[in-house]
């Protein structure tokens, strides 16, 4: 076709995917293609709109580097990453929900034994963060790996701090045969994500506030489980109905006891906090077929 209009223009494009040799990937981009002219064709998009958008896109990759990852958070702020984890974790009853990776995950954190502090350098309320790491008949689950990270009582992640040489307020814990873990930390705080960029220059134009609720981010790995991305938040949080990345479900979000009496098990001064929270953690798919395999044999 040599010349197209705007009532052909949709059909050429999708035609010229047509020899997609990936059947996955054909069916992706002929989506996106619809979806994109039918976004213009509903919005009237004008070429100055269409420039300015070009223009946020460059200028979110001039500024991204590792740790400022503005295209993650573009995908948090239009709720795009929370709609994958939804799309794509569907779990079953009792299993402990997934939530956003956010920008701020840094792989190979320090081990920490069971009771590490992973806010060595921090000046915040201490706060202990324990339970145990089950399967779905809450029996306990030895050998997972527990990656724990959140900001320090100023809002920064290490990574936002340049002061900082080495990885702060991130561990990584180990469970024995009891499947338990004890971290300890200090009180989370809610904190602003990066609004410098592209994406803050958004949230400004359309009036949204940018601040998540207090959360403390866990990943669990086990083999023959399905990995858990999720966070704990503090119920006291005030944001937790307008967290900016639409990360917060109602199974995450947990008391921060206040403790008045010292209690051997934590070995700090009082106050400090503490939260009691058992992840649950959902087969993996392969693992499934092989418990449904043994049953039936
Ligand atoms: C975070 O919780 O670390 C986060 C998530 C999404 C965007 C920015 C930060
Ligand atoms: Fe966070």
């Amino acid at each position: 076709m040599r010349q197209v209009t705007e009532d052909d223009i949709t059909r050429e494009v999708l035609r010229r995917f047509e020899n997609t040799p990936d059947p996955r990937l054909k069916e992706i981009m002929r989506a996106l293609v619809a979806h994109l002219h039918g976004f213009v064709r509903d919005v009237n998009l004008t070429e100055t709109e269409w420039a300015a958008a070009i223009r946020s896109l460059k200028e979110a990759g001039k500024i991204s580097i590792n740790g400022r990852e503005e295209f993650i958070l573009l995908s948090d702020v239009l709720g795009v990453s929370m709609l994958v984890d939804l799309v794509n974790h569907g779990k079953p009853e009792g299993a402990t929900e997934s939530t956003v990776l956010g920008p701020f995950y840094v792989d190979n954190p320090p081990e920490m034994p069971y009771g590490g502090n992973i806010a060595w350098h921090d000046k915040g309320t201490p706060a202990f963060v324990y339970g145990r790491i089950v399967n779905m008949d809450a029996q306990p689950i030895s050998g997972a790996e527990i990656d724990v990270w959140q900001t320090a009582s100023d809002g920064l992640y290490d990574v936002q701090n340049s002061g900082l040489e080495e990885a702060h307020m991130r561990g990584r814990f180990h469970t024995g045969g009891d499947g338990r873990y004890l971290v300890r930390t200090v009180r989370p705080v809610s904190y602003p994500i990066p609004f410098d960029g592209p994406v803050g220059a958004l949230l400004r134009a359309t009036n949204r506030q940018h601040y998540r609720p207090a959360h403390v981010h866990f990943m669990i790995s086990a083999p023959g489980f399905e990995k858990l991305t999720t966070h704990l938040f503090d119920s006291a949080d005030k944001l937790l109905d307008s967290d900016p990345v639409f990360g917060v479900k109602e199974s995450l979000v947990c008391d921060f006891v206040r403790n008045e009496k010292a209690d051997e098990r934590f070995g700090v001064e009082p106050p400090y906090y503490t939260v009691e929270y058992d992840f649950v953690m959902k087969p993996a798919v392969g693992a499934k077929t092989i418990k449904l395999r043994e049953i039936a044999r």
